[in-house]
């Protein structure tokens, strides 16, 4: 299993995503294309950023009905990303149809990581609205559990979880944890954060990291930090 940043391009469209690129000379970022970005500009941009190099994890978060998952699972596997996702909320079923949609005709697919709980979802929100009468931290050790026993292989949770899911689910189950920033930056609207080195040493799989390397002076040398934190390198 290998350790790596993932990068956030959180970019309303293509041609700010790839002067953004252009600055990486040497080693190709891990980048992780979210829901504007696709929206923004579809498969395309997608296909534009492989053809130059990258790794991709398509955030797409889907939460459907099984058939319906499972074929859109398989439009997605035909893009040729490394990892996709899905809400553990559509349970085992739809996590699941997923997998069998993702699957292409040679046996290979991308990685297929499941959402636990959103860092923005609440105690107070879960008990009210969602009317999940339990601590947050049981609802995302058991999803996670659910999305092991669906065949997935991990989650995307907080840098503060992620040592509590491997204890439930197993060291090679993976995680992979937004929430990053540097111990001399800004947090910003995150409310629960880590340093990229204490999550590397915590049971992180991938870090996914956005403003503080796209909106560095100088995101090569913030990227370059990140993975020399991450790594311990
Ligand atoms: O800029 P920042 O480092 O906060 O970006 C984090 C990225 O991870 C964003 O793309 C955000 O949507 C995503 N994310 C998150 N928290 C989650 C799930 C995804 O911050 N629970």
């Amino acid at each position: 299993m290998n350790k790596d940043v993932i990068i956030a391009l959180d970019f309303p469209g293509k041609a700010e995503t790839l002067d953004f690129l252009g600055q990486f000379t040497g080693r190709k970022p891990f980048v992780k294309i979210g829901m504007e970005l696709y929206y923004a500009e579809g498969p395309e941009i997608v296909r534009a950023i492989k053809t130059r190099g990258h790794r991709i994890f398509l955030d797409l978060k889907l939460h459907d009905i099984p058939n319906t998952v499972k074929r859109a699972m398989a439009v997605l596997s035909r893009l040729d990303v490394d990892m996709v996702n899905v809400h553990a909320a559509g349970a085992s079923a739809m996590m699941r149809g997923a997998l069998e949609g993702l699957t292409r005709p040679d046996g290979t697919r991308p990685l297929l990581i499941a959402v636990t709980q959103l860092t923005s979802t609440d105690q107070a929100a879960l008990q009210k609205e969602l009317l999940i009468d339990v601590p947050m931290e049981e609802t995302v050790l058991r999803y996670a559990k659910n999305a092991a026993e669906s065949g997935l292989d991990g989650v995307v949770c907080s840098p503060l979880e992620a040592q509590g899911v491997k204890a439930r689910c197993g060291a090679s189950f993976l995680t992979v944890t937004p929430g990053i920033r540097f111990a001399d930056g800004d947090a910003g609207d995150q409310k629960r954060v880590m340093t990229p080195e204490r999550a590397g040493q915590g049971g992180s799989d991938y870090i996914v990291v956005g403003r503080p390397i796209t909106q560095a002076a100088d995101p090569a040398a913030a990227y370059a930090r990140c993975l020399r934190e991450f790594l311990g390198a």
